[in-house]
């Protein structure tokens, strides 16, 4: 807290004097320049119009999704190794090499839907986006606190955000719109069974988890390729919130994790994370019963123990919210060497849709600003001008060479490019199809038997109040789905919304729909 006390008054002439943008000393910031004191105002008024132009143009677009957050600062920690095993044997990414090797890194956590002054408490994912300034350049994870999305191709991602949107004519978020797409996207069932339980509300950020969700890749000095799937594991425990403690929440703070974020920083009561990578041999698995590339779907934790690699500590709040918190961009294209992508088709998408919407919400030059340089690692690009330029460092010492070979001197490429050639071979015919694997129910069951009882509760009664709100056939499309992820869930909200099973057994599968056997043989009971 500053101490007001010991200030001095607007008239104090020790105060630093007030300038325009250009320098100039400001003498009057009260009045306008007009004809006389109740005069028309002239148009020179060169102080007035900066002032106010610059006013009109405070804000920036807010971020498509993920528009509400808040950033705080940290390092990262690194394990170096589990037990006697070196993680070198599986990454060659210099940040998870030495036992104690620190990383500075910024975090962002966010709701996904609300716009950038919405509240922190409602039901809705949470960003969780990490960016590591490495010696090798940044490297952004940018991930959510549920492990899985809702759907696993990219193409279907503008759809999905505008079903969960509020509605294009009167601007109200409708159950209807939201249940008329999932209930036409089976994939769907595994997030919301996490979405309409306790976990999503999270009590706040520092008392969640986080998730790559996307699958990548780890490489080794050998070119050798694993696929992983990241974990953070909050050392503060893990808390929710039911509809009714989120309700008291919000009715007297919208911002109450940002709040709850900074005063525990703020009192040396730094929050932390243990990252924790799965990893599996990189190819198809024909045996398992999910595809590893796909995102609907988590990797059992029994066949894929989560191995600790390190822990980040938040211990800095922002400087400047506008230029730390909106100006922030991360991406997951945002890799460095030893990490690499999978062929999950989320992550391709996600990867083009990033850095092409940051040029267009901060500008072509995001990535000068100082929260997004790299600011461990040099960087020397003959990427020149454009929009609000302002890095004019020469990249070399022949400034006129900004193109690449040359041979009266410029930048050159790495001599000694690591390993380029790796991973398994791949065949295929150009095609639009599904994943033959999608499975989509039977780990939405799981979920839902792991839950405690209260937990099943709340998931039921959001449910029922939310579909109840919705058009009969989309209710009963969703209580069949429901059925399919475990019979209790699809009987408890069809008794909530006066559907019977027996009501829902002429439905057929949707079109282009895979069914397991299990699937098939619970559909045969529905009759
Ligand atoms: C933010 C696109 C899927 C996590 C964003 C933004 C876009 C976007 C355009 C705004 C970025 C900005 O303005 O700086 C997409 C697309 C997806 C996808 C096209 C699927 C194809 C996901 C998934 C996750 C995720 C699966 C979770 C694993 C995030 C996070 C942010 C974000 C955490 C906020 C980053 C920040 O704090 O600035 N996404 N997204 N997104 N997305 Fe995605």
């Amino acid at each position: 807290m500053t101490d007001v006390s010991s200030m001095g008054s607007p008239a104090d002439d020790s105060l630093p004097v007030l300038t325009d943008r250009q320098g100039h000393p400001i003498h009057d910031n009260q009045n306008q320049r007009t004809v006389g004191a109740r005069g028309p105002a002239t148009l020179e008024n060169y102080h007035f119009l900066e002032k106010i132009s610059h006013f009109d143009r405070e804000r920036i677009p807010e971020r498509i999704v993920h528009a509400r957050g808040v950033t705080a600062f940290g390092y990262f920690e690194a394990y170096g190794a589990w037990g006697d095993e070196p993680i070198d044997r599986y990454t060659r990414a210099k940040l998870f090499q030495e036992r104690g090797k620190r990383t500075d890194v910024a975090l962002r956590f966010s709701t996904v839907i609300g716009g950038r002054d919405s509240s922190e408490a409602a039901r809705d994912p949470r960003g969780f986006a990490v960016k590591f300034y490495t010696e090798d350049g940044n490297w952004d994870l940018v991930g959510n606190n549920l492990g899985v999305f809702f759907i696993r191709d990219a193409m279907k991602f503008p759809d999905v955000i505008h079903s969960l949107k509020p509605d294009p004519v009167s601007h109200e978020q409708k159950p209807a719109r939201i249940f008329d797409f999932m209930s036409q996207t089976p994939e769907s069932m595994h997030m919301l069974v996490n979405l309409f339980s306790p976990r999503g509300i999270p009590a706040d950020y520092r008392h969640m988890q986080g998730f790559g969700v996307n699958t990548y890749k780890w490489v080794n000095a050998e070119g050798t390729t694993l696929l992983v799937k990241y974990h953070w594991m909050p050392e503060q425990g893990v808390r929710s919130m039911t509809e009714q403690d989120a309700a008291n929440v919000q009715a007297g703070e919208l911002g109450h994790a940002t709040k709850d974020l900074y005063e525990a920083i703020r009192r040396g009561d730094f929050p932390q994370w243990e990252l924790r990578v799965q990893m599996m041999e990189d190819g198809e698995h024909p045996e398992l019963d999910f595809d590893p590339l796909d995102d609907t779907k988590t990797w059992p934790e029994q066949d894929f123990p989560p191995r600790p690699v390190g822990r980040l500590v938040l211990d800095r709040t922002v400087d400047n919210y506008f230029a730390e918190n909106e100006q922030i961009a991360f991406g997951t294209g945002v890799l460095v060497d030893g990490l690499d992508f999978s062929d999950d088709k989320m992550l391709v998408g996600r990867t083009f849709s990033y850095s092409d919407t940051q040029r267009y919400r901060v500008g072509p030059n995001y990535l000068q600003l100082p929260v997004n340089q790299a600011k461990s690692a040099e960087v020397r690009t003959n990427q020149r001008d454009g929009f609000m330029a302002f890095d004019n460092r020469a990249a070399n010492e022949n400034p006129e060479v900004n193109y690449e070979p040359s041979i009266t001197g410029g930048l050159r490429e790495d001599r000694y490019p690591p390993h380029d050639e790796q991973g398994p071979q791949l065949q295929g015919r150009l095609t639009r199809k599904r994943i033959p694997r999608t499975n989509d129910y039977a780990q939405a069951g799981q979920r839902y038997l792991l839950m405690e009882d209260w937990e099943r509760d709340d998931l039921v009664h959001n449910f029922v109040d939310l579909i109840s709100q919705c058009e009969r056939p989309v209710q009963e499309r969703m209580v069949w789905h429901f059925l399919l992820v475990e019979n209790d869930l699809g009987l408890r909200v069809g008794e909530g919304l006066g559907i019977a099973a027996a009501d829902v057994a002429h439905l057929e599968p949707l079109a282009d729909q895979t069914l397991t056997e299990e699937d098939r043989t619970r559909l045969g009971r529905l009759g």
